[in-house]
C-alpha cells in the first residue's frame, strides 16, 4: 500500500522521522536562474506576487529542482499593508517602501475590501493544491503584527525598528490597536489561505529579536496567542509554525503561551537549548543561510550538527532564517542529499 504522507504535518503531529523532512524559508528566489526569469517577466514584485499563474511557477520551481518536503506560497508579508492602501513597493536594491503610518493613520485603518485584495493569493493557493505531488505539504504563511507593523510605521527597513519602538512608547493606545487590528484581519487571512488548501501556515516575526522582555510578551506573544487562537476557533484542525527570529531564551514561554505547534528556531539558538525546546514540541531550523553560501566543509558540519542535535525528536529541516540571493543553487542540492542521507 502506498499512501502518500505529508512528512512536514507529520512533524507537526509530534512524529519524529528520519531522515528530518526539509524545505528551506524563501525557497523561491533570486539565488535561482529560473526566479530571475520569471520576475523579469513579470514586471514589479507586487506583480509576481498578485499573478496566480506567475507566482504558481516561481513556487513550484524549487520543488521540482529540489523536492522539498513542503512548497511555500510564492507572496510577501507586505501583502497585508498594501490590501490597506498603504502604497506599498519594492524598489529594485532599496527594499520595500510604503507610506509611514501615524497615530490618526491607525484609527482610519479599515478591514473593507481586504479580503478582496487578496483573492489572487487565494486563487494561487488553490491551483497550487492542486499541481503539487500528493506528498508536498503545502505552507501558506502571514507576517506577525509586530513585524508587519515596524515597516508600517518606519514606511521602510531599518536596522534595529527604532521608529516602530519609539511609537510604542509615545502611542501605546494607537499601538495596541494597531497590533490587535493586524492581528485579527492576518487571522483571517491564514483562515482564507487555509480554506483554499493550505496544510499548515508559518507565522513570521522577523523582528522579535528588537525587543525588550516586556515588550516581547506585549508586542510579539500576545498577537501571535491571539492571531492562533481565532485561527483554531474556526479551523480546530490547524497547523501553526510561529518563527520569532532572535528571540533567544524567550522562546520557551513563546510555544507555551502562543500554543504554536512548532517553533521556528535562528541560527543563534544553542543547540542544547534547541534540545530543551524540542521535549515541549517540533522545532524548525537553525541552520546558518551564510552556510549554505560557503558550501563544502562548513554546510556540511552545520547540517550534522543540528541533525547529531535535534535528529532524533520532532524536527523539521530548514535554514535560521531566508536563503539568500548569493546562495550556490549547487550547494542547496548538496545540502538537501546530505540531511536525506541520514540515516
Ligand atoms: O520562498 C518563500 O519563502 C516564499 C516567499 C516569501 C517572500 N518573502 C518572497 C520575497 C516569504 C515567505 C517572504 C516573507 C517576508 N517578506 C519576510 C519575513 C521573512 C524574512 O525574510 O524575514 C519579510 C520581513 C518580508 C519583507 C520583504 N520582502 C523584504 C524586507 C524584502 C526585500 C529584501 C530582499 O530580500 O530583497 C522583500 C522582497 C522579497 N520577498 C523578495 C522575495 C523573493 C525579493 C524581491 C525580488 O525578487 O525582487
Amino acid at each position: 500500500m502506498s499512501v502518500k504522507r505529508r512528512k512536514v504535518l507529520e512533524v507537526l503531529d509530534g512524529k519524529c522521522l528520519t531522515p528530518p523532512p526539509i524545505w528551506l524559508m524563501r525557497q523561491a528566489g533570486r539565488y535561482l536562474p529560473e526566479y530571475r526569469e520569471t520576475r523579469a517577466k513579470a514586471g514589479s514584485f507586487l506583480d509576481l506576487c498578485y499573478t496566480p499563474e506567475l507566482a504558481v511557477e516561481v513556487t513550484l520551481q524549487p520543488i521540482r529542482r529540489y523536492a522539498f518536503d513542503a512548497a511555500i506560497l510564492f507572496s510577501d508579508i507586505l501583502v497585508i499593508p498594501d490590501a490597506l492602501h498603504r502604497n506599498v513597493r519594492f524598489e529594485e536594491g532599496h527594499g520595500p517602501k510604503m507610506d509611514p503610518i501615524d497615530a490618526d493613520g491607525v484609527a482610519r485603518l479599515s478591514a473593507a475590501g481586504v479580503s478582496d485584495h487578496l483573492r489572487p493569493v487565494f486563487e494561487t493557493v488553490s491551483r497550487l493544491r492542486r499541481e503539487l505531488p500528493a506528498e508536498t505539504t503545502l505552507l501558506g504563511f502571514c507576517g506577525a503584527p509586530w513585524t508587519v507593523a515596524t515597516y508600517m510605521i518606519a514606511g521602510h527597513g531599518t536596522p534595529d525598528q527604532a521608529p516602530a519602538r519609539l511609537f510604542a512608547y509615545r502611542y501605546p493606545k494607537a499601538f495596541d490597536d494597531l497590533l490587535a487590528f493586524l492581528a485579527d484581519i492576518s487571522a483571517d487571512y491564514l483562515v482564507e489561505q487555509i480554506d483554499a488548501g493550505a496544510d499548515a501556515v508559518q507565522i513570521f516575526d522577523s523582528w522579535a529579536g528588537v525587543l525588550g522582555e516586556e515588550e516581547f510578551a506585549r508586542f510579539a506573544v500576545e498577537p501571535v496567542r491571539r492571531m492562533i487562537a481565532s485561527v483554531r476557533a474556526r479551523r480546530p484542525a490547524a497547523k501553526v509554525i510561529a518563527f520569532a527570529k532572535g528571540a533567544g531564551l524567550l522562546l520557551k514561554d513563546y510555544r507555551q503561551s502562543t500554543r504554536a505547534d512548532a517553533i521556528g528556531l535562528d541560527w543563534s539558538v544553542p543547540l542544547s537549548f534547541a534540545a530543551e525546546l524540542q521535549k515541549d514540541g517540533p522545532v524548525q531550523g537553525n541552520l546558518d543561510p551564510m552556510r549554505v553560501v560557503a558550501g563544502g566543509a562548513a554546510l556540511d558540519s552545520g547540517i550534522d550538527r543540528i541533525l547529531d542535535a535535534l535528529g532524533n525528536g520532532p524536527l523539521i529541516f530548514n535554514l535560521g532564517h531566508g536563503i539568500t540571493p548569493q546562495a550556490d543553487p549547487d550547494h542547496v542540492a548538496a545540502l538537501v542529499s546530505r540531511v536525506r542521507g541520514r540515516r
